[in-house]
């Protein structure tokens, strides 16, 4: 349990809140953990309808943290990260998502596992993995390009470069863009909504439009973690991250 993530209860809504804004949100194992934990819980108490996933003022999530990274590179299908995305990409309840800020790495592909997804008109989205000498991960080098088209999916997963909401909202993987002011109530109000609903629709709903991808998709990420993981002790990474924290510009004329 760690308090870098808010889990609260209310109404029949699990909120899990990004709580780290000193260092944008960056995730942990020890976050993973957390949120992978209330994910299952989730699914198994009936109380809970329906969930939230949120950032805090003005940040999503810069995504993993890249000190993690470097001193605790994740492996294995026990990591905390890879609790987390199967517990994410397997939830049984509506998960609804509220982005007011940069959603970066792993904080926007864990979007394309909510079913509905609000942002910011301030929200900015990034997938960098090539810019850091990585690859992409969460499925989402399957899922982007199913829900963007290949062209739009290989832009943004090989040039790594940000997006603004309303690009995220013509590329299919944002219902709606508001003002920054507006999106986390908005948020709210259609998890309030889900929770009201006959729980067993959308179980069942949500089922039946999953259902034939699961196995695809699984797979999928399983062999995306498979090159990630090599590619996390490979120089072009280490130079990726130690530029990072160096305020510079990598520098990957070197590598072949
Ligand atoms: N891992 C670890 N620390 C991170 C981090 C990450 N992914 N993202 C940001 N931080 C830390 C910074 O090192 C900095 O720490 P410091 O105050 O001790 O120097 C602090 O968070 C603030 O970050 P900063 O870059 O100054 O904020 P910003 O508002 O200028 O930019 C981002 C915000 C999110 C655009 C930028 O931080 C970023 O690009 N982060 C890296 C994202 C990334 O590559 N993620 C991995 C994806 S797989």
């Amino acid at each position: 349990m760690t308090m870098d993530i808010l889990v609260e209860r209310a109404d029949g809504v699990l909120t899990i809140a990004f709580n780290r804004p000193d260092k944008k949100n960056a995730i942990t194992a020890a976050m993973y953990q957390t949120m992978a934990d209330a994910l299952v819980e989730a699914q198994g108490d009936a109380s809970i309808r329906a969930i939230l996933i949120r950032g805090s003022a003005g940040i999503f999530s810069a995504g993993n943290d890249l000190d993690d990274f470097m001193k605790k590179p994740p492996g294995g299908e026990n990591s905390p990260v890879f609790q987390f995305l199967r517990a994410i990409s397997s939830a049984e309840k509506p998960v609804v998502a509220s982005v007011a800020g940069p959603a970066v790495g792993i904080g926007t592909t864990l979007l394309l596992h909510c079913d509905l997804v609000y942002a910011a008109d301030t929200a900015s989205f990034s997938l960098p993995f090539a810019q850091l000498g990585l690859c992409p991960e969460a499925a989402s080098s399957l899922l982007l390009q199913r829900v963007a088209g290949y062209q739009a999916a290989a832009e943004k997963l090989l040039l790594g470069e940000a997006f603004n909401a309303a690009e995220a909202q013509r590329m299919g993987f944002v219902n709606r863009v508001l003002p920054a002011a507006e999106v986390e109530a908005f948020a709210i109000a259609q998890a309030a909504k889900l929770a009201a609903l006959p729980a067993s629709s959308l179980r069942v709903t949500k089922s039946l439009m999953k259902r034939a991808s699961q196995h695809e998709l699984q797979t999928q990420m399983t062999e995306e973690a498979v090159h990630f993981a090599k590619m996390l002790l490979a120089p072009e990474a280490r130079e990726a991250f130690t530029a990072f924290f160096e305020k510079r510009k990598p520098d990957f004329r070197s590598f072949p």
